[in-house]
C-alpha cells in the first residue's frame, strides 16, 4: 500500500506569536502536514517549550525569538531560518494583542501598542517574506490573521484592535497586488470568537452574547483554524489570493 505523501512535505513555514493559542496551534497543523515549522514570540521561554512539545511528537521545529513591532527583530529571526533551512515558503502572520474596552478610555499608549504589534508587526512580516518570495521566485503562501473584529462593529472588541485587524485586511490586498507577478498568495483568515487563551478573559455574559450572536451556535475551534490555514498554504489553494476567508459560524454572511 502506498500512502500520499503529506501536502506540505519539504516546505518552510515560519509562525509569528507561536507560543500559544492559534499560532500554535497553525505551527503544529502545518508541521503536521509536513512542514519543516518555525516557532517564533516574544515569549523565548514559552516559545521554546512549545517547539519542544512539537519535536517530541517527531515534528521538524525550530524556536526563534521574535518582537514583530521591531524590523530588525523581523531580519534576525528571518535570517535565523534560512541558515537553517534556506528557505520559506509560507508565512503566517498571527501575532496579536487582543484589546477589549470601550474607546472613550484608550490611552494613546493603549492605540500604539496594539497597532504597533497587529498592524505594524503584520506589515514587517508580510514585507520581509514577499521581499524573500520575489527573490526566490518559487511562489509562495502569505496569511495574515485578521478578525471578524476588522469587518463589523462588536461591543466584544476594543476600536484599536477591530482598527488593526480591518487594516490587516487592506494589507493583504496591498501585498496580494504586489506579488501576484511572482505566485505569492496573500490570503487573509477572518474567525469569529475561537476557544482560546484570549476568549477565556472574557466574561461570562460577554461569552453567552456571543455564542447566541452566532447561527452555528458555538465558538470556533482552533483546530477549524489550522485547518483553514493549512488549506491556504497548500496547491489546492493556488488560484486564490487577497482575499478573506470568514469562520465565523454565520456572524457575517457576505
Ligand atoms: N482567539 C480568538 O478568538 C481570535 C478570533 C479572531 C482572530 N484572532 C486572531 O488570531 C491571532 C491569534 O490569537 P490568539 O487568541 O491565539 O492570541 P494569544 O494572545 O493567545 O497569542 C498571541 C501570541 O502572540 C505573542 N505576541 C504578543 N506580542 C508579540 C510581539 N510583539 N511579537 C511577537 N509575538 C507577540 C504572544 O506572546 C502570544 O504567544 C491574533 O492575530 C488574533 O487577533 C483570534
Amino acid at each position: 500500500m502506498t500512502t500520499e505523501p503529506a501536502g506540505l512535505a519539504g516546505r518552510t513555514a515560519f509562525v509569528t506569536g507561536a507560543a500559544q493559542g492559534l499560532g500554535y496551534g497553525i505551527a503544529s497543523a502545518l508541521a503536521e502536514a509536513g512542514a519543516r515549522v518555525a516557532l517564533t514570540d516574544v515569549d523565548e521561554d514559552r516559545v521554546r517549550d512549545a517547539a519542544d512539545a512539537l519535536r517530541r511528537e517527531g515534528r521538524d521545529v525550530i524556536a526563534l525569538p521574535l518582537d514583530v513591532r521591531i524590523e530588525a527583530s523581523f531580519e534576525r529571526a528571518f535570517a535565523g531560518v534560512l541558515d537553517r533551512w534556506g528557505r520559506v515558503d509560507v508565512m503566517i502572520n498571527n501575532a496579536a494583542l487582543t484589546a477589549h474596552g470601550s474607546l472613550w478610555d484608550i490611552t494613546s499608549d493603549e492605540w500604539d501598542e496594539v497597532l504597533a504589534v497587529n498592524l505594524r508587526g503584520c506589515f514587517f512580516g508580510c514585507r520581509i517574506a514577499g521581499r524573500h518570495m520575489r527573490e526566490t521566485r518559487a511562489g509562495g503562501r502569505i496569511i495574515n490573521l485578521s478578525s471578524i473584529a476588522g469587518q463589523q462593529a462588536s461591543a466584544a472588541s476594543g476600536a484599536h484592535y477591530a482598527a488593526s485587524k480591518a487594516g490587516i485586511l487592506a494589507l493583504t490586498r496591498a501585498f496580494a497586488t504586489e506579488l501576484a507577478a511572482y505566485r505569492v498568495t496573500v490570503n487573509a483568515l477572518a474567525p469569529s470568537a475561537v476557544e482560546s487563551p484570549a476568549l477565556r478573559e472574557l466574561d461570562a455574559a460577554q461569552r453567552e452574547r456571543l455564542a447566541l450572536a452566532t447561527p452555528l451556535g458555538r465558538f470556533c475551534e482552533m483546530h477549524e483554524v489550522a485547518a483553514a490555514a493549512v488549506f491556504l498554504a497548500g496547491d489546492g489553494a493556488g488560484y486564490i489570493t487577497g482575499a478573506t476567508l470568514d469562520l465565523n459560524g454565520g456572524r457575517l454572511m457576505r
